[in-house]
């Protein structure tokens, strides 16, 4: 990267000191990376967002959903920046508010709405987690999507899961042991969602028509590709992926964790890692003595991910330097509230 760039990074985060507190999910560039006073998945990143209550700022090197949760969590003088604001998430734009509710009416419709926790990934805007917290359910993330599916049913016989259906399904099928046909799709571009009230009342799992699109490229042909190519390979994948990727995967995981399990692996092993590039391309160049290899031939950067680059990074410190708060992330009182709640169940989940 740019060594001016560089140079003002530095001289702008030094000039902030303790008064600024960056933190940088593992899909961000490794130009980010280097400035970030605290890396993570997004469980261990809203658990850290609250680490630092002195600091008037915090720094979000992530997406939008993030931030707000970020903001949902620091104390009310704290200011959360992200750098770049159309660093958005495709799979969190796939759930609006109004879609969420009128899904909610469908189920009221069909008198099982009483029956239903509504669980939602991270990756949904705040306004879904305050709808999920005003209805008495739960975030998830990848590293803990068991853990809230469990609380889940033992509060209700059904779970709404938002808006990630490849999560919900791999968690509910490959974890807790439902069927494959426990598990029904709600399209919200369909009326009714696509269902009939009878397949609404038989089904213990809703979910909802959403997908990351990064995770969604990779197919059975890279893993069927890759045990070819490279003999007693190891795949290991996110959770974001396809129901048949991840079943035909060796290992599954958040990124926290594929993290440790190449840390743990043994020299000379071969990986083929179904995750976002920028994080594979760093454990390849961190585990010179393993093969780590990206699980499909194309490429796959998550575009909205790489919208933070340097150049933002430093526009975001250098103002900060001088007393201006660019790009602040606010969600408003009430929806912060219910969606607290909602954040709050998750992290108490034992
Ligand atoms: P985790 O950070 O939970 O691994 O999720 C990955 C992701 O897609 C974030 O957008
Ligand atoms: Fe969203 Fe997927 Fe990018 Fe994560 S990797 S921010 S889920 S599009």
């Amino acid at each position: 990267s740019d060594p001016g760039l560089v140079e003002r990074a530095r001289a702008a985060k030094a000039a902030l000191g303790e008064r600024v507190f960056v933190l940088g999910h593992h899909y961000q560039r490794d130009e980010v990376i280097e400035f970030a006073d605290v890396t993570g998945d997004s469980f261990k990143l809203a658990r850290e967002a609250a680490a630092r209550p002195e600091a008037p700022y915090v720094v979000f090197c992530g997406v939008h959903f993030m931030a707000e949760s970020a903001d949902i969590l620091t104390a009310d003088h704290q200011r959360v920046v992200l750098p770049d604001l159309a660093a958005g998430c495709s799979m969190a734009d796939m759930a609006t508010f109004d879609q969420v509710e009128e899904c909610w009416e469908v189920l009221e419709d069909a008198g099982i709405a009483g029956d239903v926790v509504p669980v939602t990934y991270m990756n949904s805007s705040a306004d879904i987690k305050g709808f999920v917290g005003r209805h008495g359910g739960v975030v998830c993330t990848s590293s803990n999507a068991r853990r809230a599916l469990d609380w889940a049913y033992a509060k209700g016989s059904k779970v709404l899961f938002l808006p990630d259906q490849h999560l919900g399904r791999n968690t509910a099928v490959l974890e807790m042991g439902l069927g494959l046909d426990d598990c029904v799709v709600y399209s919200p571009h369909r009326p009714g969602g696509g269902l009939g009230e009878r397949e609404l009342r038989d089904a213990r799992m809703i979910l909802w028509r959403g997908h990351c699109s990064v995770h969604g490229r990779f197919s059975l042909d890279s893993v069927d590709d890759v045990r070819a190519r490279v003999p007693g390979v190891n795949v290991l994948v996110h959770p974001e992926c396809r129901h048949e990727v991840v079943t035909a995967a060796d290992r599954v995981g958040s990124t926290e964790y594929i993290i440790k399990t190449l840390e743990a692996a043994p020299a000379g092993s071969a990986w083929a890692v179904g995750t976002e590039l920028n994080l594979v391309r760093r454990l390849a160049n961190a585990h010179p003595d393993k093969n780590v290899m990206f699980l499909d031939k194309t490429v796959c950067y998550c575009s909205t991910m790489n919208r933070i680059d340097l150049p933002h990074l430093v526009r975001s410190l250098e103002s900060l330097a001088d007393g201006r708060v660019v790009n602040q992330i606010r969600v408003d009182e009430e929806t912060a509230h219910y969606a607290r709640l909602a954040l709050d169940q998750m992290l108490a989940l034992p």
